[in-house]
């Protein structure tokens, strides 16, 4: 039995914040953040919308591209740390907006911008497990939402988007074929959003302090990020009994454009096998990989059989890598 992608779709807000609006509000410039970051836009949802509304969208475009009916799902999961509330699931919320007439599984995984890579694994396993056949998997997040727009360290960084794919088991080979998920919890500090759980419940003291925000150690981040993504792409790469130079395309959590650099040279890869958006998208965490992957589909940039290497890593810290050969 194979894992195919049987459909993609996304969803990036059509408003943008761009680097000349951020310039207003914090000590920042245009050319730092190019230069530095890579990015010039990113999406950002209005007031109204939530997680679960980006999901929809990417989800609906999805089921459209596969021919399948949200009744056909037998399981949905979103995998974000920005869901609409803490309970109940984003993923419920998606399953009812979608009108699915019976109850499925559905539940939200926190893994942060490694989400859809960990949503893959455990997709996988509960579709060899379960005998499920098509499960629809999402990375969604509104970050704007959780971004202190007086912090000039992380505001210039993040955006709103959701990406989603719908697995399908299948006869045959290819699909997904490897998976690597890795967390080391010694750097929880590194990333996080420290208000607003049980550690910090909300509170008026909680919201003045803006401890409601992401916090970033950049730096650090940054350096173990280079390292993990190319160490996780390796060993999936052994796992999935592939080469590097068999790989037609790399697709890395659009995080920093100098981070991805970094990750090419190391692993000495064409630069033309890896397509980036972050430019125009920011950081959107969970949403990256997946939205990166409905862009390429549809600009025609895959042809089945071709060989796909994912690699992600956020806040935990988590990394992981994903071996996929395209079915079409
Ligand atoms: O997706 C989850 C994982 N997250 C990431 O992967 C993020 C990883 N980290 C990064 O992308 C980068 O570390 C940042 C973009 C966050 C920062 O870039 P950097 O090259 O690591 O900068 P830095 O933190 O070393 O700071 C360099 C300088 C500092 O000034 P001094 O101390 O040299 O005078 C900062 O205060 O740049 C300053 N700076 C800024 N200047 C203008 C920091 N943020 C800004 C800013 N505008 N927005």
């Amino acid at each position: 039995m194979k894992l195919a992608i049987a459909g993609t779709g996304s969803c990036v807000p059509e408003t943008k914040l761009r680097n000349s609006e951020l310039e207003r509000l914090v000590d920042t410039s245009d050319d730092w953040i190019r230069t530095r970051t890579g990015i010039l836009e990113r999406g950002r949802a209005g007031p109204d919308i939530a997680s679960s509304d980006l999901s929809l969208v990417a989800a609906r475009r999805a089921l459209e591209m596969a021919s399948l009916s949200a009744d056909q799902l037998d399981l949905i999961i979103v995998c974000t740390v920005s869901p609409d509330m803490l309970t109940p699931a984003t993923a419920c919320l998606v399953h009812r907006e979608l009108r699915v007439s019976r109850p499925i599984p559905c539940f939200d995984m926190n893994a942060a911008c490694s989400g859809f890579i960990y949503g893959l694994e455990v997709s996988s396993s509960l579709m060899r497990g379960e005998g499920y056949t098509r499960v629809l998997l999402i990375g969604a997040e509104t970050l704007t939402k959780f971004t202190d727009y007086e912090d000039r360290d992380t505001c210039v960084l993040f955006g709103d988007a959701a990406g989603a794919v719908v697995l399908e088991a299948r006869e045959g080979e290819g699909g997904l074929r490897a998976t690597v998920l890795k967390s080391d919890g010694n750097f929880a500090s590194l990333i996080s959003i420290p208000g607003g759980g049980s550690r910090q419940p909300p509170s008026p003291y909680v919201l003045a302090q803006r401890q409601a925000f992401i916090r970033m150690n950049g730096r650090q981040v940054f350096k173990i990020a280079v390292q993990a993504m190319e160490q996780v792409a390796r060993d999936v790469l052994e796992r999935a009994g592939w080469k590097l130079d068999e790989v037609d395309h790399v697709l890395v959590h659009q995080a920093n454009s100098r981070i991805i650099e970094a990750v090419v040279e190391r692993l000495g890869l064409p630069r033309d096998k890896v397509p980036t958006n972050i430019a125009h998208t920011g950081n959107t965490s969970a949403a990256s990989i997946p939205v990166l992957m409905d862009e390429c589909h549809r600009e025609g940039r895959f042809s089945p059989g071709d060989k796909i290497l994912c690699a992600g890593f956020g806040a935990g810290l988590t990394w992981g890598g994903a071996a996929i050969e395209w079915t079409g």
